[in-house]
């Protein structure tokens, strides 16, 4: 009898063990390996009640066109309770949505609404600094003994006027604000309104690790995590070294970053983050900003026990139509054994759209630049994230009078840095006044060209960067190798094409990027990589092929995209 009780007891509790695992496909794969994920900036996307500002209904109402274009999951940047020093970014409340955006009931429909159509939504969380307005810092500045001091980062001055050491913001100045109430100083890594929380507090960590666990009961599934690098400090608060003479941007001398960036600890908080993840087989992705592949490696955790999904902003950054450079890239990606997460932009990067076709003379090389973009970031194996707009061809939209700004990077640093604005103007829906984003004038301005680069009006034209998006994603949902095919560089020594191979038993889909402004001639080198072919079969590609390919004579003409199934 106790045998069988024992017997039982082990089936219930490897049965609800097997439960909390992701459901894994064929190839060992989590839904959000396939997934494509869309960042939404809420505040930009789509206005229900016409005040300007896009809101949490407002996604709710194109959540029809977002699984027409093929996304599986959006994640909205910060649509907590801001006094919006920076956009959101300074969360006064992590329990609550900002009423400019609705209220948690809006956010429980968009959540059923999303799952409705197997769009899933994740959140940002802005762990690493709060708001000066959040009750907790309130709490914290209010006395040197209060239980929340520690929350936050609090330190004596050198000496009357003199910050504890030589920290600068990221945003300019130094990194140490000076509190009259108790004649200290607390440590803020960006604007002075955004203390940053004092992750050797253990307390603080569980505050956190509260805050993801009720958004996932609300039926959240993931994070966005915001700022990682700066999760901690150095202990012992030494001065930074300085590095030559020159002044940044901002007129801060430039310092090495090596005490108040990356530190060891962060991978302990990352670690423990990811089990409470875990237990809502929930998903993390990290805004990873390195500079080389161990470090991005690093984020994914030994043991693949951190991020799963730290955004390759090498990958995204790279801001030149430069095979070589590509190549370079997702060689060091596939060569870690890591699974790449590629990104092109977001609320943070000049959009794609400028990025790679500056000093381009015309609209057509502009518009085929947008399509070879996406031609490469949803051809790779990896996940991939999308920023809002970019499917339409959307471009920066840059503030032209220093009084228009909104992005307080911009006001402080015009006319040199015109700040973000640009990046995150409305989404265009259609050509009426203000796109159709709003009834009224929205919080920034459309961008002059969305006459022509709106959904409606592209969804209407074969041609359009829109319709070509819904052709790739459709196809990277479908196509075995797209999905699960290892990557085979294919003719590493062209300058100017990028071409590479995704193989999966047998079936091989090829890719041809040509980056250069001129017609290309392409010979593969198949046998090489042991790829046997003769011919191959358009699937899609950014002008008008041929179905037929016959592989002794591929030509792509200027920034042309072609994926071909190789026979
Ligand atoms: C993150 C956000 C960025 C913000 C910064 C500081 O990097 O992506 O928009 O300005 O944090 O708050
Ligand atoms: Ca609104």
């Amino acid at each position: 009898m106790h045998r069988f009780l024992g017997v039982l007891v082990v089936l219930v509790i490897s049965f609800s063990a097997s439960a909390q695992k992701p459901d894994l496909d064929a190839e060992g794969h989590a839904w959000w390996q396939h997934a494509v994920f869309y960042e939404i900036y809420p505040r930009s996307f789509a206005d229900s009640n016409n005040d300007g500002i896009g809101d949490l209904p407002g996604i709710t109402s194109k959540l029809d066109y977002l699984h027409w274009l093929g996304a599986d999951a959006i994640w909205i940047a910060p649509m907590f309770p801001s006094p919006e020093v920076d956009w959101g970014y300074d969360i006064s409340d992590y329990y609550n949505v900002n009423p400019d955006y609705g209220t948690l009931a809006d956010m429980d429909r968009l959540i059923a609404q999303g799952k409705q159509r197997n769009i899933r939504v994740l959140l940002d969380l802005v762990s690493t600094y709060a708001s000066d307005q959040n009750k907790w810092f309130q709490e914290s500045r209010s006395s040197k003994t209060n239980p929340k001091r520690d929350w936050f980062i609090w330190r004596d001055g050198k000496g009357p006027g003199v910050p504890p050491n030589n920290w600068t913001s990221m945003f300019g100045g130094s990194a140490w604000q000076f509190d009259a109430a108790t004649g200290q100083w607390y440590y803020h890594y960006f604007y002075p309104p955004q203390p940053n929380f004092n992750y050797r507090d253990p307390e603080v960590e569980k505050a956190m690790f509260d805050v993801s666990r009720w958004w996932y009961k609300r039926g959240v599934a993931g994070f966005r995590l915001d700022a990682v690098d700066v999760m901690y400090v150095d202990s012992q608060f030494r001065d930074n070294p300085i590095v030559g003479t020159e002044k940044n941007a901002l007129g801060d001398p430039v310092e090495s970053e090596i005490y108040d960036k990356n530190q060891p600890e962060l991978h302990g908080v990352l670690q423990r983050l990811r089990k409470v993840a875990d237990e809502y087989n929930a998903v993390l992705i990290g805004e990873t900003w390195t500079s080389d592949i161990a470090q991005l490696k690093r984020y994914y955790g030994e043991h693949n026990d951190e991020v799963q999904m730290p955004m390759d902003f090498m990958f995204a950054t790279i801001n030149k139509l430069s095979p070589a450079d590509f190549r370079h890239q997702i060689d060091w990606i596939e060569g870690s054994g890591e699974w790449p997460v590629y990104v092109l932009s977001n609320h943070d990067i000049r959009r794609v759209y400028d990025r790679y076709s500056e000093g381009q003379p015309d609209r057509p090389s502009k518009d085929a630049i947008a399509k070879l973009m996406a031609s490469l970031y949803l051809t790779l194996r990896g996940t991939a994230v999308m920023y809002y707009g970019e499917e339409i061809g959307m471009e920066n939209n840059d503030p032209k009078r220093p009084e228009d700004v909104k992005d307080s990077q911009g006001r402080r640093g015009w006319p040199k840095e015109k700040g973000r604005d640009g990046e995150r103007t409305p989404m265009q829906w259609n050509d009426t006044a203000n796109a159709g984003f709003s009834t009224v004038a929205p919080w920034l301005p459309v961008d002059d060209h969305y006459k022509t680069y709106n959904v409606e009006s592209e969804k209407k034209d074969p041609q359009s960067i829109l319709n070509y998006y819904h052709q790739l994603l459709t196809l990277r949902h479908t196509n075995k190798a797209l999905l699960d095919g290892k990557y085979i560089a294919l003719n590493e020594d062209d300058p100017n094409v990028l071409a590479y191979a995704r193989s999966y038993k047998g079936e091989n889909v090829l890719v041809v990027l040509n980056m250069s402004a001129t017609e290309q001639s392409v010979r593969l080198d198949l046998p090489a990589k042991k790829i046997t072919a003769s011919k191959a079969k358009t699937l899609t590609a950014s002008y008008n092929a041929q179905e037929k390919i016959d592989l002794d004579k591929i030509s792509v003409p200027p920034f042309g995209a072609l994926i071909a199934e190789l026979q």
